[in-house]
């Protein structure tokens, strides 16, 4: 059978100040849609697996939020992490408790912050890619054309033959390049963006821990016994404090030789960051994509706006800004500066 997890416990710093460390991104609604980007996450894999089978991974403290915003998850769904330790744990935590349950499982993670549009095309990348991990001991990306030389992302270069319809052997991961070798990448026409929706059967994943994050493995697998059990919450606060915070792109995926990538055929986006919510939201006739009711602008274009509707805002003479205003504060950023937001919000940090 198989099984959705979803990831949210990140904290969504690029998207400071709209997404907060108490509030983060996830559990807003950034475009406007009337559903949070979790809310839309969830819905979308519930078409694809019941919900008993559908669990989502977060912070302790967003535990309460989760639970109101998807009213329809079990609540034993809910799991929670002692320490935010990046992607790699959360994966290796949950795939032990499913593998407990049913060691031949499939299991799909996914990032809690994504659009996608066509439901139906997906799940059907999704089955696609499911029906394959069956048979093959394969690590399952879904991959996205490129549009632009964004740093954020994971890129792959995948072999030109299928090796099953529509599916890829991936020669190459690069998780988050600089700026020159994600330049030559788009431009070699040969790469794909990483969705960070992975498909693989538990026990395959479970694997490449052993082989390439022994150090994660070794913890949770010592405690196996306790996983689904009351012993599990207080256990889990010693392993999380054994684990070092790594991504599984950096940990697993660029190093293991069995990822294959399937290119989508639905659209896509990441709302990691201003310039992607700006991409997907409507403009005004100088391109500015504006949120608030009583903004007024002069001479300003491609800008993204995101203020109170209870506030008068005037803008004169800005090109290419980002300008977001919440109760306590106010940032003011060029765009192409926007990877560097998640420096200042550590830099904000600790100035506090
Ligand atoms: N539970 C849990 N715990 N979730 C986490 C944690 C954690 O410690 N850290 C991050 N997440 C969640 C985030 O909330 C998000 O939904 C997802 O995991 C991915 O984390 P991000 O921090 O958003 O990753 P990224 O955007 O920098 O990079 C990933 O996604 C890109 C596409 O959006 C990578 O997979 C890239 O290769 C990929 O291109
Ligand atoms: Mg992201």
């Amino acid at each position: 059978s198989n099984y959705v997890v979803i990831m949210a416990g990140g904290i969504g710093s690029r998207f400071w100040p709209k997404s907060r460390t108490n509030y983060p991104k996830q559990f807003l609604d950034i475009l406007n849609t009337g559903r949070t980007l979790i809310q839309s996450t969830f819905s979308r894999y519930n078409k694809i697996v019941p919900v008993e089978n559908i669990f989502v991974v977060t912070s302790e403290e967003y535990e309460e939020i989760v639970a109101h915003q998807l009213p329809d998850l079990p609540p034993e769904n809910i799991v929670t992490e002692p320490f935010r330790k990046n992607t790699a744990p959360c994966i290796a935590y949950v795939a032990f408790k499913i593998f407990k349950k049913n060691p031949d499982a499939v299991m799909i993670a996914a990032p809690s912050d994504n659009l996608i549009l066509e439901d139906d095309a997906f799940g059907e990348t999704v089955q696609n890619a499911s029906q394959f991990v069956e048979s093959v001991n394969a690590l399952v990306t879904l991959g996205i054309k490129p549009r632009n030389p964004n740093t954020g992302y994971g890129y792959i270069q995948r072999d030109d033959v299928e090796a099953a319809p529509g599916i890829y052997k991936v020669r190459t991961f690069t998780e988050k390049p600089n700026l020159e070798l994600a330049k030559v990448f788009v431009k070699s026409g040969d790469f794909l963006w990483n969705a960070g929706i992975f498909i693989w059967k538990v026990k395959n994943i479970i694997a490449a821990f052993e082989k390439f994050l022994p150090e994660i493995h070794e913890v949770f697998a010592a405690e196996i016994d306790k996983f689904n059990t009351p012993l599990e919450k207080k256990i889990i606060g010693e392993i999380y404090a054994q684990c070092p915070s790594i991504s599984i792109d950096f940990g697993i995926m660029e190093k293991a030789p069995n990822v294959y990538v399937i290119p989508a055929s639905f659209t896509w986006s990441d709302l990691g960051t201003w310039n992607s919510a700006y991409e997907n939201m409507a403009k005004d006739y100088f391109e500015n994509a504006v949120v608030g009711e009583d903004v007024m602008v002069y001479d300003t274009h491609n800008c993204v706006v995101h203020v109170p509707d209870n506030k008068l805002v005037l803008l004169q003479g800005l090109e290419d800004f980002i300008i977001v205003d919440t109760r306590d504060v106010l940032l003011i950023c060029k765009k192409d500066k926007e990877q560097e937001i998640k420096d200042y919000v550590a830099d904000v940090k600790r100035n506090k």
